[in-house]
């Protein structure tokens, strides 16, 4: 709602300068220091379009845009800045605009366009790991921002499914299968065979031939391979979708890589036509321009079989045109940086100007600290191990500080939950992440568990007295944290814009512990019950606002608050 009081202004300052209302909007900016206003317009170039000396010009501006508006509480100029103060029963008034809607951060922006996001996408017979956590909490939140700014979004699970390791585990599975009974087909009987199949070749490399050949008769399409195959991945899917039930994470299309099996041809054929099929050493590449600095991109092998960049060429055409999806998304650990850069410029050498639509979303690495689940020896970290000791760490907790909190499973849950996905997205995502479990579950820090505290707070006060909105009185007098707690909420729309276009969850998060900063300092110089009836009332509906708020925006980021913490 931010952009509501922007247009406004930059209406008015329109009217008194020689430049357009839509480039006044986009340079008026909020102040760093809250003291200096509510939002800020630099002059600078304005000024040099005047040839003037900017100061002059704002000193100027400041006095002609006095009381130009209503609720304008004051323009002073600072150095090259016009600084803008309002009312704060301005303030709440533009606030209460969405407060109507269902959701207080639904936009439109997106409205008619269709985002294809790739996210989580594991890899089959593997467990998910720390790397697929970030993938799956990234981009399940990137998928949520882009709905709330009115995009149509189709989330895709790529599944590692293809690939010679199908080959010699189908291999394992005939040979050593039967012995292992049921477990066999499961994610870890899987992972059993086939570090069983790798240990035995160190001592008959016959078996690498084997394992070859058995792949050879799945991709000639052999049935039993194939039902085996299928087993497998079947087996794997279970695995994830026990994860993924965990977060909350959901896709509309589960598209593994061997879906694109029959397209391949055609994409080669494509490249082909358009001569940038190169021979390098028997196998087919496509070169880039010196300038690229990238080694050439393989798109076949000398034995014929495809490479994971030749299925994401075909994935990618598949999701323009037969999915229609004016944005592709990809939520991949930045390790993967420069196989993106590959494919987005083989797209852009086939022709397709869409392919500036490609986005890799990238992220860091998540290192733990010393002790239980040390990084250090290499040692992969699954998914699965960092639920579960978030899990043990929030119940051991409560269990000392809260033992009689209700639904205390469930809570416990949330709040474990929260943690570990909060952790996640608090950062830039390109940065490289340490994981503290003392910071991530901390309900003081800029933790998941302090903003769903904050939330728990603000819904104990509103179940005290029953709350009820009716409406939010406007008269004057908003104390200085009230004024501050409005002007933080009223910037949630803008937040949930600006966190989708910069493809970055971590902006969210950011302001999710300024909304909290603000609750507390107005919760703490401002009583809430027990005062005179129209304060009361206003206040509770600013921590209703506040409640709102938080939880959406939680929700945004894929986390819920408990009832009660
Ligand atoms: N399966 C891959 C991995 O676990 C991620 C796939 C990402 N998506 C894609 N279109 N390449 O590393």
């Amino acid at each position: 709602m931010l952009a509501h009081l922007k247009k406004q202004l930059g209406r008015e300052i329109a009217k008194k300068v020689s430049l357009s209302e839509l480039d006044i909007f986009l340079t008026l900016e909020v102040p760093k220091i809250y003291e200096h206003g509510h939002l800020a317009w630099p002059v600078f170039q304005y000024a040099q379009l005047l040839k003037k000396n900017p100061k002059e010009v704002a000193q100027n501006l400041a006095l002609e845009l006095q009381n130009s508006i209503e609720g304008l509480k004051s323009v002073q100029a600072l150095g090259g800045f016009l600084n803008f103060k309002f009312e704060a029963s301005k303030l709440v008034e533009i606030l209460c605009l969405s407060a109507k809607e269902k959701f207080l951060s639904q936009q439109n922006e997106g409205k008619g366009r269709t985002v294809v996001i790739d996210y989580a996408s594991p890899n089959v017979a593997k467990k998910m790991h720390i790397g697929h956590l970030r993938a799956t909490n990234i981009g399940q939140a990137i998928r949520n921002l882009a709905q709330a700014n009115g995009y149509k979004v189709i989330g895709v699970n790529h599944l590692g499914d293809w690939g010679t390791q199908f080959g010699k585990l189908a291999w394992a599975l005939e040979k050593w299968g039967p012995a292992l009974g049921e477990k066999a087909w499961t994610i870890d009987g899987l992972l059993e065979l086939y570090v069983k199949f790798h240990e035995e070749m160190e001592k008959n490399p016959a078996l690498e031939a084997e394992g070859a050949a058995t792949f050879l008769r799945l991709e000639q399409g052999d049935l039993k391979i194939k039902e085996i195959w299928l087993k497998i991945i079947e087996a794997s899917l279970k695995d994830y979708a026990r994860m993924f039930q965990i977060l909350n994470v959901k896709h509309d299309l589960i598209l593994g890589e061997s879906f694109y099996n029959d397209k391949l041809a055609d994409v080669l054929k494509l490249l082909e036509s358009k001569g940038l099929l190169k021979e390098s050493e028997g196998a087919q590449v496509v070169m880039f321009e010196e300038k690229e600095k990238m080694p050439p991109c393989l798109i076949k092998k000398s034995d014929g079989a495809s490479l994971y960049a030749t299925r994401d060429l075909a994935a990618a055409i598949y999701r323009h045109d037969q999915l229609k999806g004016d944005e592709l998304i990809y939520v991949v650990g930045a390790d993967q940086n420069l196989h993106f850069k590959q494919v987005f410029k083989v797209l852009e050498l086939m022709g397709f100007d869409w392919s500036k639509n490609c986005h890799h979303v990238g992220f860091g690495l998540v290192r733990f600290k010393e002790g239980k689940m040390s990084t250090r020896k290499g040692r992969v970290i699954h998914l699965e191990d960092v639920i579960e000791s978030a899990i043990e760490i929030v119940t051991k907790t409560v269990e000392e500080k809260n033992p009689d909190l209700e639904n205390k499973q469930e809570n416990i849950r949330k709040i474990a939950i929260g943690a570990v996905i909060f952790n996640d997205l608090i950062n830039d995502r390109m940065k490289n992440i340490e994981f503290d479990w003392d910071r991530a579950l901390s309900t003081e820090g800029d933790s998941g568990p302090y903003v769903q505290y904050t939330t728990v707070r603000c819904k104990s006060i509103l179940r005290k007295v029953q709350f009820k909105w009716v409406g939010m009185p406007l008269e004057k007098d908003w104390t200085q944290e009230e004024e501050k707690l409005v002007f933080t909420l009223m910037q949630f729309q803008d937040v949930v814009k600006v966190s989708y276009s910069n493809l970055k969850p971590n902006i969210l998060a950011q302001y999710l512990l300024q909304v909290c900063a603000d609750f507390s300092h107005f919760y703490h110089h401002n009583r809430v019950i027990g005062v005179e009836s129209q304060i009361e009332n206003r206040r509770l509906h600013l921590v209703e606002l506040c409640r709102r708020t938080l939880e959406e925006g939680l929700g945004l980021l894929n986390i819920s608050a408990p009832e009660m913490m």
